[in-house]
């Protein structure tokens, strides 16, 4: 930005960086999606999600008997969907201000010199050591004999020649050529289904936003295949019918009710959400405010829900992702997330082209039931097929006041993504809170099933043993999310939050 670019070319050149200095979820071979509020009022949504190769079908991690085969869909070549990201970037181009060339080169020095690892870093690729060898045909760039360590560069020869390859070719330099044919070589190596046609047809799609409003506040937000587009809008119009702010910040009341509000909002999710190209998804309806009111009828403060007895609405008819956001002095707001989904994706770097590959098959429901690395089921609305995008969680979003950014925020978790940012804005929206406590307070998470609520370690103790006693089964867990959030308060000051659950930062001039 301070040469010159806007909010955007920002996004781009970090999403580049990130391909490059964070492996375990930055990404070339991955997708995501940007949701932007530009300077002159334009609100837009950009999908590079993956896409199931041509010839994936419904069943196709099915083993003779039935059973789902979780490790193919998980790790390796047959887990890969059809990377989305470069096609994104270069629809993203379309609304920044320098060339490609230019946001591209500081990724190319960072992959050619290379990057001095944190203990975290050399800690994480050191722990997946014995998965690259498992799912590679070539050693990666990730491996080093004897492990890692904090001090080390991590040098990335065969990346930085992709990195060059875009930067000649653009688009092409990617989804056809040398990139294209290392690509369908590693796939024939490793008995992998994306094809060169594959690559070629691929393409990112701009969608009309969800733009819904919450209590004068206009919310701008991923539509399908995010989920979080469905879901955000209906857990807040859940919450808006409801007494919560009187309840207070993790008052037993209010962690039941968003409990059960999450409850039925995932119940949903499972039912009815795919990628809306193939299937016929009745969104309106999901996310009226009726079908709020109808939902919570049976809601009861007293006592825990069960997800035996709330089902879908009837209608007539090593989790690793990451976000950023980016705001800048011309009014332009962008949020992106973006994903390989398991931490490293697959686990398998295309050969002679250093980036790794997307596991995120894993996110279409396998089997009806069956549930993914999240513990999320699906059906029909989300199975496998050729060119269909997976549903996804992340939920990229912007929150206006009075026309104008006032919230940017997104995160990465899996399932716990669109739950993130519905507490993040419950928090700053009926809370009143700083935007700091709004990013770092403990957090909980429900997804219908398993039907459970999951906290983390410093959830208060007094608040999971009064849920426990209303017939709440409490699970502890790791982090959930890690919430990038900038506020512009009334007063034109800008606040921006790195989340504490990461090595994560944020910067201003
Ligand atoms: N793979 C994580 C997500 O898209 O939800």
């Amino acid at each position: 930005m301070k040469a010159g670019g806007n909010a955007m070319d920002a996004a781009i050149a970090t999403q580049l960086a990130l391909a490059v200095v964070y492996p375990g979820a930055g990404n070339l071979g991955g997708g995501g999606f940007t949701v932007a509020r530009m300077g002159d009022g334009t609100n837009l949504t950009i999908d590079y999600r993956e896409k199931a190769p041509g010839k994936a079908h419904r069943d196709m991690y099915l083993d003779a008997a039935g059973n789902a085969q979780l490790s193919l869909s998980q790790h390796g070549h047959l887990a890969a969907g059809v990377p989305g990201t470069v096609a994104g970037l270069f629809t993203c181009h379309k609304y920044a201000k320098l060339p490609f060339v230019t946001l591209i080169q500081p990724a190319i020095e960072l992959a050619e010199k290379g990057f001095v690892l944190t203990d975290d870093e050399a800690r994480s690729l050191n722990r997946s050591a014995e998965s690259f060898a498992k799912h590679n045909t070539m050693m990666p760039a990730f491996v080093r004999s004897g492990g890692w360590k904090a001090g080390d560069t991590l040098i990335q020869k065969d990346l930085a020649g992709t990195l060059k390859r875009i930067r000649k070719k653009g688009q092409a330099g990617f989804y056809e050529g040398e990139t294209a044919r290392l690509i369908v070589e590693e796939m024939q190596r490793g008995r992998g289904i994306i094809s060169a046609e594959d690559l070629k047809n691929y393409s990112a799609k701009e969608r009309p936003p969800v733009v819904f409003d919450y209590k004068g506040y206009s919310i701008i937000t991923m539509p399908l295949p995010s989920s979080g587009g469905v879901l955000l809008p209906q857990m807040m119009n859940m919450i808006a019918q409801q007494p919560v702010k009187k309840y207070g910040f993790h008052s037993v009341q209010a962690v039941q009710l968003m409990t059960e509000i999450e409850r039925r909002a995932y119940a949903d999710r499972a039912k009815y959400l795919g990628d809306v190209d193939f299937y016929k998804v009745p969104v309106q309806q999901l996310i009226s405010e009726p079908y709020a009111r109808e939902r919570m009828k049976d809601y009861d403060p007293q006592k825990a829900g069960s997800s035996t007895a709330t089902q879908a609405g009837m209608l007539p008819e090593s989790e690793e992702t990451t976000h950023f956001s980016v705001y800048d002095s011309a009014g332009n707001a962008v949020s992106v997330t973006t994903t390989l989904n398991g931490g490293y994706g697959s686990h398998t770097v295309v050969g002679r082209a250093g980036f790794l590959l997307n596991n995120e098959m894993d996110d279409f429901s396998v089997k009806p039931g069956v549930p993914n690395m999240y513990g999320a089921v699906g059906a029909d609305a989300n199975a496998i097929a050729a060119g269909k995008r997976m549903l996804s969680s992340m939920t990229p979003t912007i929150v206006l006041k009075n026309n104008k950014p006032y919230i940017i925020t997104g995160t990465p978790g899996g399932t716990t993504i669109t739950t993130s940012v519905f507490q993040t804005l419950v928090n700053l929206l009926e809370f009143d809170m700083s935007a700091e406590d709004a990013v770092n307070k403990p957090k909980f998470h429900h997804q219908w099933l398993p039907d459970e609520i999951a906290v983390e370690k410093d959830f208060p103790q007094s608040v999971r043993d009064q849920l426990q006693q209303m017939g709440y089964k409490i699970v502890q867990r790791g982090s959930i999310g890690r919430t990038e959030l900038i506020v512009v308060w009334p007063n034109g000051k800008i606040e921006a939050i790195a989340d504490k659950r990461g090595e994560d930062h944020a910067a201003g001039f």
